[in-house]
């Protein structure tokens, strides 16, 4: 029997990506029913998955409560999450919840302990992971073909500043306390990509951030410096038309990722591979990349075909929400370390203000005048004596 999803949120990402992907998903899936209190989009998403009048609310609690669902998949921003994976955990149904799972470490770590005790699959949308070269990429890790790894630099400088929904709120990107971050926290797929190539869990974050525009309330450009126990990545991520790449180090040799243009994936699709050993250097056979659309959506195709073996075999799915839940740590602890001039431990502590506020709570911590968060009046933040 297929599953029965459930989706709440119908913004860009539901209906450009996630409806499709299910619909693409027969054998595993049927979309019986949506959610969404702005009227255009609601009805849009019902356009596009078919569905009766009856089968869509306005009021996300009305599609929580249906007999009819099994699976819910929240696609509303993030500092929505918490309550509706709360509350779909207490229905007992499965979760498939966009990233970041939460804008603070406490929502999330809420989400991670309600599925927990429901015994339901928190699945987090960490769909980077499926693009074909990093597939490519950790099997040649794997192989040991480069030894151990070393280091692993993930550049994103290039990322496009795109806007939400119209009918929503299309700023809230820009918002700190809804969107917990900026730039690095949208794109905070760099972080568990790193993470996943380094192959071991971050233990310690160090980073700078910017503003991309005067008077920006978050940032728009991120370098962080994340340490592992025996390894390091440095992820850096900003908007505009820096240069993307991936590059990582190993004990005996070393891969590089090339984009289109020297450009940032996934606006510039994925051009070649090449493995160096002391042998000389060749070029991994991974087919050329997609252009963005495609690229998301077979991406996207593949998340959820693992979040249904993954509920259905019991193992874990690719990411768990508590491997979410140490990305979001990490990228918090960025924005400590970049506020404070410090580097920052994981897990951060669960009494600490960016644990419980995320960047909202560096108000709260003893920041210096000569941080660029404060002196950029970064996520509500104040130059002293303003
Ligand atoms: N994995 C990816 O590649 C990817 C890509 C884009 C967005 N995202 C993530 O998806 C989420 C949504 O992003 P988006 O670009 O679609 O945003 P969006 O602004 O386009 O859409 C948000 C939607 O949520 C709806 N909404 C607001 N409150 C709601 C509620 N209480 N119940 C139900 N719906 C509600 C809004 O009406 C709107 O339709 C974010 O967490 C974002 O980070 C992930």
């Amino acid at each position: 029997m297929t599953m029965r999803v459930g989706i709440v949120g119908c913004g860009n990402v539901a209906l450009n990506f996630h409806v499709p992907a299910y619909q693409a998903a027969p054998e595993q899936f049927t979309i019986t029913a949506l959610a969404d209190p702005t009227p255009e989009r609601l009805e849009l998403g019902r356009a596009s998955s078919g569905l009766a009048p009856h089968q869509v609310h306005a009021d996300a609690l009305e599609l929580l409560a249906r007999d009819d669902v099994d699976v819910v998949d929240v696609c509303t921003p993030q500092h929505l999450h918490r309550d509706l994976v709360v509350a779909a955990a207490a229905a007992g149904k499965h979760i498939l919840c966009e990233k970041p799972l939460a804008a603070t470490p406490a929502d999330a770590a809420a989400m991670v302990e309600a599925a927990d005790a429901a015994g339901v699959v928190l699945g987090v949308v960490h769909n980077y992971l499926f693009f074909p070269e990093i597939v490519a990429a950790r099997t040649l890790i794997d192989s040991g073909t480069i030894g151990e790894v070393r280091n692993v630099v993930v550049d994103m400088l290039g990322v496009v500043d795109s806007p939400g929904a119209a009918g929503y709120r299309p700023q809230w990107r820009h918002d700190p306390a809804a969107a917990g971050g900026g730039v690095l926290m949208d794109m905070l797929h760099g972080v568990y990509l790193a993470e996943h190539l380094v192959v071991e869990p971050v233990e310690r974050v160090s980073a700078y951030v910017d503003a991309a525009t005067s008077g920006d309330a978050v940032e728009g450009l991120a370098l962080c410096r994340l340490e592992t126990a025996d390894r390091a990545a440095l992820v850096n991520i900003g908007w505009g038309h820096g240069p993307g790449g991936i590059r990582i180090t190993g004990s005996k040799g070393r891969l590089v990722l090339r984009y289109r243009d020297e450009g940032t994936m996934p606006w510039a699709p994925f051009e070649s591979m090449t493995l160096t050993t002391e042998t000389g250097t060749e070029t991994v056979d991974v087919p050329a990349g997609q252009e963005l659309a495609p690229l998301i959506s077979a991406a996207l195709h593949s998340t959820v075909v693992d979040f249904a073996d993954a509920v259905n075999s019991g193992r874990a799915p690719a990411a768990p929400g508590r491997d979410a839940l140490r990305t979001l740590e990490a990228t918090v602890a960025a924005y400590t370390s970049a506020a404070l001039g410090t580097t920052i431990g994981l897990p951060l502590p669960v009494d600490g203000p960016t644990h419980r506020r995320g960047v909202i709570g560096l108000a709260d911590l003893d920041v210096p005048e000569s941080s660029p968060v404060r002196r950029r009046s970064l996520f509500g933040l104040t130059p002293e004596g303003v």
